[in-house]
């Protein structure tokens, strides 16, 4: 085994990468999160929360909530956002199903309950026609807590015996579904999406024989900071949204219920808020996004050139990349690209209409977002990598070639690597059941990181680290640290994607050797190596591609596992955790 250049030098390219597949699919949880405040969360909710693989979410849902997540869960946004980001419901259901099949459990968390004009109906219909295994945890409705917040209870003895929820957006249709006859002499209606309605379900309700002296309210963003609640009678509600601008999401009741309104406002409310308002909406991204925003230096090239050049600030909406090209001074072919890299980076997202932001793009790297890192993220980058070869590609196209701009790749890759391993350990770390395994070797990048990480989460467990990088003979000072009984597990992390194929195979028996009978043998690289500064347009490319298919340039996975199952163990995971790095975990059958 040879210094970290005699592997950069004698890296082998492998076969196309193979993802190993999990046959059965693991099962999706359609969860209601209650109205946004995280204390009105069913119990069963936040344990889901706190274990689930892969939380899909929509719009309605308080970064409080989605913190509860476990840091390598991945998020995945799917809602719309200001009347921007209208996911189709297909797309939905396709990811449903996909990561499903991936052996991850889905957290699909929507405002109020699943079931209440949520569309969790279609989205179980549809798992149950795909044989995928479902649950659906109920939770605490708009329709019933909004008035509640605003201190309107929905039924009462003496004035409502009877309740209707109503969608508002039949109002405007004209093959309009709703009964208004019947539906006037229900003594109360609770409206969700009615705020672009109001005036005509006023009208309608009127025509169809309601008082206009029937009270109503209408309360936006019930258990949010800017919670604000609008009373009238049918005949001066709409005026007085207008007047007051209520925005969606906002619920809309109708009858002598709204008169309690007084008396019963007095409830104190008692959920546990923190000191600061604003406070509730600090920059929270979560570790698996943070870890797509810093996944080696292909990553962070293009992220960095992608802030410099204000991408995001100009896919706020959908645009193509031939319409974006001229507006930023870039070459429309490689902007394409490079486009397509940062939809496999998770940022943005393609659609019919062109390219534009996910919600973390919106909410993290644009310039005018309140949360926005952007000024953060672009100093962190420019300290630990350059664009400048990107950037020319950018302009020039794909004719331009840029000379490699790295006068010591070794201390270059080193860095890197040191760098991702470490920000990358805590999410690693979480991902695995380390109780029964110890002594663990840790071996490779980010020692440190593992051994906090760990002792952090079982601090009875001994955790002995080295970087055979760090020696002359890596193999040798290995070897050296071996012990008697063998460790419970070893990881390797960052070393592959610099090895040839013989040197993995060497190291990887070598770490066989270190580890006990029953050894669990964790693997984490990135699928680009890290100091490797390829043509701009095939780095993007293969970013892309491995990020999309979960292989490793230099190393495929389906050569991992044939070489590990060589060595007595059984592949038991082996999927990127994040875009940019793999996660390959090993299980030992018996000693060969
Ligand atoms: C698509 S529906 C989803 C309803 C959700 N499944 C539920 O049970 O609450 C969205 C509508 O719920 C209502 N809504 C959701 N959150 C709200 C909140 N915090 N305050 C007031 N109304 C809300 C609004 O009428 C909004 O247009």
């Amino acid at each position: 085994m040879g210094s970290p250049g005699d592997f950069r030098r004698a890296r082998e390219r492998g076969p196309a990468p193979a993802r190993v597949s999990i046959m059965k699919p693991a099962k999706v949880y359609l969860v209601g999160a209650g109205p946004g405040h995280p204390e009105l969360l069913t119990v069963k909710a936040a344990n889901l929360l706190k274990s689930g693989d892969v939380i899909v979410y929509d719009r309605l849902i308080q970064e409080e909530v989605l913190a509860l997540a476990k840091p390598s869960a991945e998020r995945v946004f799917m809602g719309k956002s200001v009347g921007r980001h209208d996911s189709r419901q297909d797309e939905i259901h396709e990811l449903l199903a996909r990561k499903a099949r991936e052996g991850k459990t889905v957290v699909r968390l929507k405002g109020g309950d699943p079931f209440v004009f949520g569309r969790g109906g279609e989205e179980a219909e549809f798992l149950a026609g795909e044989d995928i295994p479902f649950e659906v945890i109920p939770g605490v409705s708009s329709a019933l807590a909004a008035p509640m917040s605003a201190g309107i209870a929905v039924t009462h003895r003496d004035v409502a015996s009877a309740v209707a929820i109503v969608t508002g957006h039949e109002a405007k249709k004209d093959q309009d579904r709703v009964d208004w006859g019947a539906l006037s002499r229900i003594d109360t209606l609770v409206f969700l999406m009615a705020v672009a309605n109001v005036r005509r379900i006023a009208e309608l309700l009127v025509a169809h024989g309601r008082s206009p002296e029937t009270p109503a309210a209408i309360v936006q963003m019930a258990f949010w900071h800017d919670e604000h609640a609008v009373t009238g009678t049918l005949a001066t509600i709409a005026d007085e949204v207008e007047r007051a601008g209520v925005k969606p999401p906002a619920t809309l009741v109708v009858g002598d219920v709204v008169r309690l309104r007084e008396k019963l406002q007095g409830s104190q409310r008692d959920l546990r808020r923190r000191a600061d308002r604003r406070s509730r909406f600090e920059p929270s991204p979560g570790a698996d996004q943070l870890l797509r925003l810093a996944t080696g230096a292909a990553g962070s090239q293009l992220l960095g050139f992608a802030l410099e050049a204000a991408i995001f600030d100009q896919l706020e909406q959908a645009c193509p990349a031939a319409s974006l090209a001229p507006r930023t001074g870039l070459d429309a072919g490689a902007l394409e690209e490079m486009l397509e890299a940062l939809v496999a980076l998770g940022l943005v997202e393609s659609t019919p209409g062109g390219f534009r932001n996910l919600e973390i793009a919106s909410r993290y790297l644009t310039s005018g977002s309140e949360q926005s890192l952007k000024a953060a993220l672009l100093e962190q980058i420019a300290l630990s990598t350059s664009w400048d070869a990107l950037a020319g590609y950018a302009r020039g196209g794909p004719t331009v070639r840029a000379a490699a701009p790295d006068p010591d790749p070794a201390a270059a890759d080193g860095a890197g690597r040191e760098a991702l391993a470490r920000f990358m350990a805590p999410a690693i770390v979480d991902q695995l059941d380390l109780a029964a395994r110890g002594p663990i070797l840790h071996v490779g990048w980010g020692g440190g990181a593992y051994v906090d990480a760990i002792t952090r989460r079982w601090p009875d467990l001994s955790v002995t680290t080295c970087n055979p990088f760090h020696a002359p003979d890596p193999l040798a000072a290995l070897a050296a640290h071996r012990r008697a009984g063998g460790y419970g597990c070893v990881v390797l992390s960052g070393l592959l994607a610099s090895c040839a194929r013989g040197e993995v195979d060497a190291l990887l028996a070598a770490a066989a050797d270190a580890s006990d009978a029953r050894g669990l043998l964790v693997l984490h690289d990135a699928f680009v190596p890290g100091s490797v500064l390829p043509p701009a347009d095939l780095l993007l490319g293969a970013l892309a591609r491995h990020a999309a298919r979960g292989g490793c340039r230099t190393w495929s996975t389906a050569r991992l596992t044939g070489a590990l199952r060589g060595l007595g163990y059984q592949v038991v995971t082996a999927a990127p955790v994040a875009a940019g790095t793999l996660l390959v975990t090993a299980e030992r059958q018996a000693r060969p």
